[in-house]
């Protein structure tokens, strides 16, 4: 298959005082050359942890298995220094929080300009650091030329300020003209709209399209909202509690959720013409002593005997629609 960025049955565990959580439970995604891939799922499912894994940032307490592969690269199996500087050349990444994301100390432009000169690099040689300082005036170049991609007006006041004097929609627009230095081909954005004003949202989800649309990037956008997914996604992956439940095109799984879980979330989202959304009862599963069959089972309204036991296969329903439940039998 001609996957760009290919996650292979991916386990993470952490080590905690009270036993081992077994969050990731063996997720599989793939995402295309141009693609734009959602990965939604309510809080604490494990889509940030997903993205950490594949960015190298996962705590110390984590165990780590599995497969992640950049362009048939495995990262998993290569040293530590050739996969980071392979990560951070090739991988932009937009942060949840911006207003945290930004170390207040330095200015927009000190930031800035280190990025531009050090990208994917793994060392920073503290001499020719200090020589480079006192010539940035190409970095200062390509700095205003992404602040202007990013629609933000006056840059070179911009690459002045220090983050506090930014709005969080300021902060997270730079944030993203950052995720552009290089020739990245793929974006990973975690809840890129979450921490900021209501009122904002709508530009930074449409900022994020125009961006990957004329870069041709390809994305991992995670989100709990299933509406942003739809309208930025061409697939969507529905993720609980450690567990891709559903995956396939964004237009098939809306029109078709098959997932109980999935089905829960689109009915949790209120709608202005009806009334009487209900939400899903119950909450996520403890990662320590998780399910041993399918982990959505005990929150589950059409859970069967077989499903506290046995986690379902997976099962292709429509074409390239996939649903992990025992609803749907299994594949031959
Ligand atoms: N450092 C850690 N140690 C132990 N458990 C963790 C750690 N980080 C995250 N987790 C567990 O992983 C779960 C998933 O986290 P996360 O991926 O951040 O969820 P989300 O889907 O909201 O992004 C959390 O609910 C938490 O139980
Ligand atoms: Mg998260």
């Amino acid at each position: 298959m001609d996957a760009l960025l290919k996650v292979e049955d991916l386990h993470v565990n952490f080590k905690t005082p009270f036993g081992m959580a077994k969050v990731l439970n063996g997720v599989s995604l793939y995402i295309k050359p141009q693609e734009i891939v959602s990965l939604v799922g309510e809080t604490g499912c494990g889509k940030s942890i997903t993205a950490k894994s594949i960015l190298d940032v996962l705590p110390e307490t984590s165990i780590i298995s599995g497969k992640i592969s950049l362009k048939d690269k495995d990262f998993l199996s290569i040293g530590k220094k050739e996969r980071r500087t392979l990560i951070r050349s090739r991988i932009g990444y937009i942060p949840q929080n911006p207003m945290t994301s930004l170390n207040p100390v330095f200015t927009i432009g000190e930031v800035f300009f280190d990025l531009i000169k050090w990208h994917g690099k793994e060392i920073v040689p503290w001499r020719a650091y200090r020589k480079w300082k006192r010539h940035i005036k190409e970095e200062r170049d390509i700095a205003i030329e992404l602040l202007k991609k990013v629609h933000l007006p006056q840059p070179e006041d911009v690459l002045s300020k220090y983050p506090t004097q930014l709005s969080g929609g300021m902060r997270q627009r730079v944030l993203i003209a950052m995720s552009m230095i290089g020739n990245r081909e793929f974006l990973i954005a975690d809840e890129p709209t979450t921490a900021l004003d209501v009122t904002i949202q709508k530009g930074i989800v449409e900022l994020i399209k125009e961006k990957v649309e004329e870069e041709r990037l390809s994305v991992l956008y995670i989100t709990h909202n299933l509406g942003v997914a739809k309208y930025l996604s061409n697939r969507i992956y529905v993720m609980y509690a450690g567990d891709i439940v559903e995956f396939g095109p964004s237009e098939s799984l809306l029109r078709n959720p098959l997932h109980p879980y999935t089905q829960g979330l689109l009915n949790s989202i209120p709608k202005l013409v009806k009334t009487g959304f209900s939400g899903i009862p119950g909450r996520l599963p403890s990662y320590i002593t998780p399910p041993e069959g399918c982990r959505f089972s005990p929150r589950c309204p059409k859970s069967m005997e077989i499903c506290n036991n046995i986690k379902p296969p997976l099962k292709e329903v429509e074409e390239g629609h996939f649903v992990r439940c025992h609803l749907y039998g299994k594949d031959n």
